[in-house]
């Protein structure tokens, strides 16, 4: 009986096979579990119970063989190529308008200045009083502006954290401003009613308008190439006296004249002026020392002269095919 069992267990192939092998010569119905339960005199019995202990012990040992057997061959069957090409996983990018922010950012960190924050929510004092607005000022409507109350608006500009900045501060300074500004447009192609803006202030002792021309000069190249062209136009706004809108040659036609130029060779690209003494005067600064310049640029169109953007709104549809081509 015990060559029989052992050569059943040696055969088997299988954890099932071999407890079908342990059932048949251990399980409680076997032979001999029966003859162990017969036993009656001591010399016998040790014998049996040595023999049960020996078939034990050989199933265990087959179980282990089995099971290492497979456990080999799983892995061999299951094995990895981690030559082959995974699942790619789509990559996102950071808003063209960031982009451009950031872009803005380091020419301006470049030059020495410094990236200060504004805020969104507003008061009258720094939005309009601040910047030399007057009472009748259309931009004072709630027609034009978002109100929160008497006092308090989203910013129409970014013009207030001038003043914040020099309400707190002592000149010399150099700084940039970027964030939204808020105004009740209807959306079209070109506007939408949040946009944003860079900021930019300098002030020290001797500030001429030659060095607002350079510096704005020296965005422009940076933004739209080494050839780029600077020209000033006359303007007027409450807080520069006095106050030009920049123009930039033509990148697409070189100022020959084209459709994005509008044939005249220039473009806008937004506001700029010398700081007015009255800005000085509300935030206690001696107009006789110091002197400043000013600008403030939309990124949206910036976006949209160099990208050929052909619909603003669309920036704001979160749309990846339109996103992940920038
Ligand atoms: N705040 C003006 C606007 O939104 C732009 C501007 C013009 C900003 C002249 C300036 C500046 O700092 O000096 O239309």
């Amino acid at each position: 009986m015990e060559s029989q069992a052992l050569s059943a267990i040696a055969a088997a192939a299988t954890v099932t096979g071999l407890e079908e092998a342990r059932v048949r010569f251990l399980g409680r119905k076997a032979e001999l579990p029966q003859a162990l339960r017969e036993v009656r005199d001591r010399e016998t019995g040790m014998t049996l119970n040595a023999l049960r202990d020996r078939l034990e012990a050989a199933v265990a040992e087959r179980r282990a063989a089995i099971e290492r057997a497979e456990l080999d061959r799983t892995l061999r069957e299951d094995s990895v190529d981690v030559t082959l090409p995974g699942a790619e996983y789509p990559r996102g990018s950071l808003h063209l308008i960031t982009q451009i922010r950031r872009e803005v950012e380091d020419v301006f960190l470049g030059l020495g200045y410094e990236v200060v924050d504004g805020r969104e929510v507003e008061t009258t004092h720094y939005n309009f009083e601040g910047l030399n607005f007057p009472d009748w000022h259309p931009a004072r409507s709630p027609l034009a502006s978002c109100f929160f109350d008497e006092n308090r608006l989203l910013r129409t500009e970014t013009s207030p954290s001038q003043i914040r900045v020099m309400e707190t501060r002592q000149p010399p300074i150099y700084i940039v401003s970027l964030g939204r500004a808020y105004r009740r447009d209807t959306p079209d192609a070109t506007h939408t009613p949040i946009f944003h803006q860079v900021e930019g202030l300098a002030i020290d002792r001797g500030i001429t308008l030659a060095d607002l021309k350079g510096t704005l000069l020296h965005l422009m190249r940076a933004l739209f190439g080494a050839e780029r062209g600077m020209r000033f136009r006359t303007h007027y706004f409450p807080f520069t006296e006095p106050s030009m809108e920049p123009d930039i040659s033509c990148f697409l036609c070189g100022g020959e004249g084209c459709r994005v130029c509008k044939h005249s060779g220039w473009i806008e690209m937004g506001g700029s002026g010398m700081v007015d003494p009255a800005l000085f005067e509300f935030v206690g600064y001696d107009p006789e020392e110091w002197s400043g310049f000013a600008f403030g640029l939309g990124l949206e169109r910036i976006a949209m002269l160099r990208h050929g953007l052909p619909d603003l709104r669309e920036l704001w549809h979160n749309d990846l095919r339109l996103l992940g081509q920038f």
